[in-house]
């Protein structure tokens, strides 16, 4: 096992097999909705971001959440807009149909999920006014990391928000004894560790051309791309394959 200070890109997640056990990855999945209002900071990013960007939007608001998985951040999403007044509706999209039953069993008027990649979208020449993922960033390679990258600006011109875990010491330890109560028949303990692991740092992803790293809340990245940002695609990178120190 290798210490932190390197990204470790070869650990695998169980819940990425497509042969893992079933039950304990829909429990996995279930419980990211504690686990995501727990540490994810999207309380924080929804008042700094999001509603500042909604009401810049003249009529009904759309997001889309790449990756959805469970889908419960987009719902979180959806219904403080909702609560604070504006008309908003939902798109959720993940290739993996196993998130998507677990998204659906959760109803939201206004709120679909769709088996899509990214790139199906950019094809289809949808468009949102806000695009957003979580926990997404960290299960991708460099390539794939700008593909969703360049997706996600091409699917929401004015704002784009990407959430993750920070890689980190601390991160590593606090997850370890924090999970213990949601862990048990679940992949949360392996695969939460295994993602500090493949995260990347504030410092690392700060590197990407025409995207803000930002820490919103402890233990956590934001990349941000809005209207204003200097434009070029994530494509043209250099460093996110190349961890730094
Ligand atoms: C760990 S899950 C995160 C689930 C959820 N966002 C959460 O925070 O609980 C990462 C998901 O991203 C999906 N994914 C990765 N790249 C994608 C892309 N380009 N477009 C759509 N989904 C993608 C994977 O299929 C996987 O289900």
């Amino acid at each position: 096992m290798t210490g932190l200070a390197a990204r470790d890109e070869r650990l695998r997640e169980l819940m990425d097999d497509p042969d893992c056990d079933p039950v304990r990855l829909r429990r996995t999945l279930e419980r990211f909705a504690v686990v995501n209002r727990l540490v994810s900071g999207w309380g924080t990013v929804y008042r700094t971001r999001v509603r500042p960007a909604l009401r810049a939007v003249a009529g009904p608001a759309r997001i889309v959440d790449i990756g959805c998985g469970g889908g419960d951040v987009l719902r979180g999403l959806v219904a403080r807009a909702r609560r604070d007044g504006f008309e908003v509706t939902g798109l959720g999209i993940d290739p993996d149909e196993r998130g998507l039953a677990v998204s659906r069993a959760t109803a939201l008027p206004g709120v679909d999920y769709r088996a899509a990649h990214s790139s199906d979208l950019v094809a289809a020449g949808e468009r949102f006014d806000i695009a957003v993922s979580n926990h997404v960033l960290h299960h991708l390679d460099a390539r794939e990391l700008a593909t969703v990258l360049d997706d996600s600006a091409a699917l929401a011109p004015s704002l784009a928000l990407h959430s993750d875990i920070a890689r980190s010491r601390l991160a590593y330890a606090a997850y370890a004894v924090g999970i213990t109560p949601l862990a048990p028949g679940s992949f949360l303990r392996t695969d939460g560790l295994r993602s500090i692991r493949r995260s990347r740092t504030v410092a690392e992803l700060a590197t990407l051309p025409g995207w803000d790293a930002s820490a919103p809340v402890p233990f956590r990245v934001l990349l941000t791309r809005s209207a204003s940002a200097p434009t070029g695609p994530a494509s043209t990178a250099p460093a996110t394959a190349t961890p730094r120190r």
